[in-house]
């Protein structure tokens, strides 16, 4: 019993500090400064009180849209005494910090896609979400997967997909008009958008024809819901415990989700006649089909996996694009009327829309790409190093976790000017690709290298088809109920939600 208890002790002692410290010395000796951790928190305490800060200004007349130092307080004041690359730590793993291109580029030039891994802590966390699905697998794995999956997203096939988003956004457009017309001019947008993104990233992955793929659907938002709350500290030892009634809740919706899949699956197979349906889980399963040679396909429960990733990974980022584009042009009624103007040229009023016309969408782009670097829906890029890496003098040791601060370059004046922190699409009209930054590295709201997004094309389409159906219908205006608080749950979120006046055109 006691040598059992002392073991117990030991093996503690060792997860939970000397591992860690160890691989601190390691990080330290190659001459990485930061933080120094203090047991068992590391400094996640500091970046939680932090957080409280008053940071959300009533009205629109305070809004700004320098929200590093808002929304990331702790890595606005470690930056002034660390710089822009240093260590901290969530918990009891050391996190090296970047938010230097320079230092991306050298550090990633010599490392494949298929060499990179995720943080363990994160994989851990967000199991029931991703799985083994694309975000989280590595090594040839990942190749694997990528294979199967990058073809589902070609344009052919994104094509077919355009419709399928036209319905779910015009019921949600019929819905205003009546709110509008009972008198409530006041609608929380994002809310509304969430909602019908979600529907169109579930119709576009598996389909929702038939009542199981509506069960997968609200198992899966009832999952996020669970999860929002209890992601709150990861990388502490058994802090899975300490929201038990979460885990265990989002542990039993994940085994639901993955039966109601399994039937879908199963389903499909014994119909197979040869002809796909067209969504992502009919075009990964033709995709195992015709390169069904052993090392080229996926498993059943892998495209399991891919369903619930292209819906974590998929709606809730393309609803956030759309929710803080809308908040923007309401702040700049010249813009909001310039797209409607560039809609009324290139698609007209017809009520089907022709996929071909959407390239020429081009202010759309520049407004949607000044969005996603102001308010980028995904905040930080993650990676855990799976062998030494060398960035000039400096050595990354094998199993460092790497976190880059993506809005931390999108508002660096360094890069980007005096001007960083302005609305102004204008940038990507000369430099489609960067919008002028001056690193090419320092503009990366889809990730970087073999790892870029998959999806990026698809959320391209989306985007555009949802805000041009929204904008014949509807003009945008603030409201003085909108607190500005963009603050990081999964995404980056408006804390208190986007209530906007809208109105009929
Ligand atoms: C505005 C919308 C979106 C944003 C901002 C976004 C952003 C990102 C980012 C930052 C990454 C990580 C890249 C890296 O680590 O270097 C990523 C990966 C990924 N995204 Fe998206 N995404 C969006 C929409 C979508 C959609 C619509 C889908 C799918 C239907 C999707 C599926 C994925 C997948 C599967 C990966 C993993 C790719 C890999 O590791 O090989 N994303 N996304
Ligand atoms: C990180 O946290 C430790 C204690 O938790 C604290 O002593 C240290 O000052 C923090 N680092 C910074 C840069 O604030
Ligand atoms: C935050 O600031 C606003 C206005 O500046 C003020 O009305 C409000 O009481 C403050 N809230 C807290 C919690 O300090
Ligand atoms: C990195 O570390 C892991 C586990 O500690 C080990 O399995 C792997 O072989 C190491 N990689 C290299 C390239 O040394
Ligand atoms: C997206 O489209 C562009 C051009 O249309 C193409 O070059 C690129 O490979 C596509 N990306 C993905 C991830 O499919």
């Amino acid at each position: 019993m006691a040598a059992s208890l002392l073991y117990l002790f030991l093996r503690l002692l060792f997860s939970c500090w000397i591992l860690p410290f160890r691989a601190y010395c390691k990080i330290k000796k190659n001459g990485f400064g930061g933080p120094t951790p203090s047991f068992p928190l590391g400094n996640i305490t500091e970046m939680k009180n932090s957080n409280n800060v008053n940071d959300s200004s009533s009205g629109f007349s305070g809004i700004s849209h320098d929200i590093h130092s808002t929304a990331f307080p702790y890595f606005a004041k470690w930056q002034m005494i660390h710089g822009k690359v240093f260590i901290y730590w969530l918990g009891t793993e050391p996190f090296l910090y970047i938010a230097e291109p320079e230092f991306l580029k050298k550090m990633s030039s010599g490392v494949l896609g298929k060499s990179w891994g995720k943080p363990m802590v994160f994989k851990r966390d967000r199991m029931p979400m991703f799985g083994s699905g694309l975000v989280m697998v590595e090594g040839d794995d990942w190749v694997r997967h990528r294979h199967v999956i990058t073809p589902a997203f070609s344009p052919t096939n994104l094509k077919a997909m355009a419709n399928s988003m036209v319905e779910p956004t015009t019921m949600m457009l019929n819905k205003w008009a009546t709110l509008i017309s009972s008198g409530q001019p006041e609608i929380d947008v994002e809310r509304e958008i969430t909602t019908t993104a979600g529907e169109i990233i579930a119709r576009t992955s598996f389909g929702l024809s038939n009542h199981k793929g509506r069960k997968v659907y609200e198992t899966l938002r009832a999952m996020q819901i669970t999860l929002f709350n209890s992601n709150r500290y990861v990388g502490v030892p058994f802090s899975k415990w300490l929201c038990l009634k979460k885990t265990l809740e989002a542990r039993k919706l994940g085994k639901e989700i993955d039966q109601l899949l399994l039937s879908i699956i199963d389903a499909r197979t014994k119909s197979w006649d040869g002809t796909p349906q067209k969504d992502l889980l009919g075009l990964l399963m033709e995709g195992s089909h015709v390169d069904g040679r052993a090392g080229k396909s996926l498993t059943i429960r892998e495209l399991v996996d891919e369903c619930k990733t292209f819906f974590f990974a998929g709606h809730e980022t393309t609803a956030l694009a759309l929710t803080w584009t809308l908040l923007l042009l309401a702040l700049h009624p010249q813009w909001q009327h310039q797209l409607r103007e560039e809609i009324g040229q290139v698609i007209g009023d017809d009520d089907e829309i022709v996929y071909a016309r959407l390239s020429n969408l081009k202010k759309m782009e520049w407004v949607m790409k000044e969005v996603l670097r102001i308010y980028s829906p995904a905040p930080n890029a993650q990676r855990q190093a799976r062998e030494d890496i060398k960035v000039d003098d400096l050595i990354i040791p094998n199993g460092t976790n790497i976190w880059i601060d993506v809005v931390g370059m999108h508002h660096d004046p360094a890069l980007w000017g005096a001007d960083v922190n302005e609305f102004r699409p204008e940038r990507f009209k000369d430099d489609n690709l960067y919008g002028g930054c001056k690193h090419k590295m320092g503009f990366l709201p889809f990730g970087f290298g073999g790892r870029m997004c998959v999806g990026r094309n698809l959320t391209m389409m989306e985007y555009k088809v949802v805000l041009t159906l929204m904008l014949r219908k509807f003009s945008f205006s603030t409201s003085p109920n909108y607190r500005h608080s963009p603050s990081i749950l999964l995404s980056l979120r408006p804390r208190h939600g986007l209530p906007l006046i809208v109105q009929p055109l």
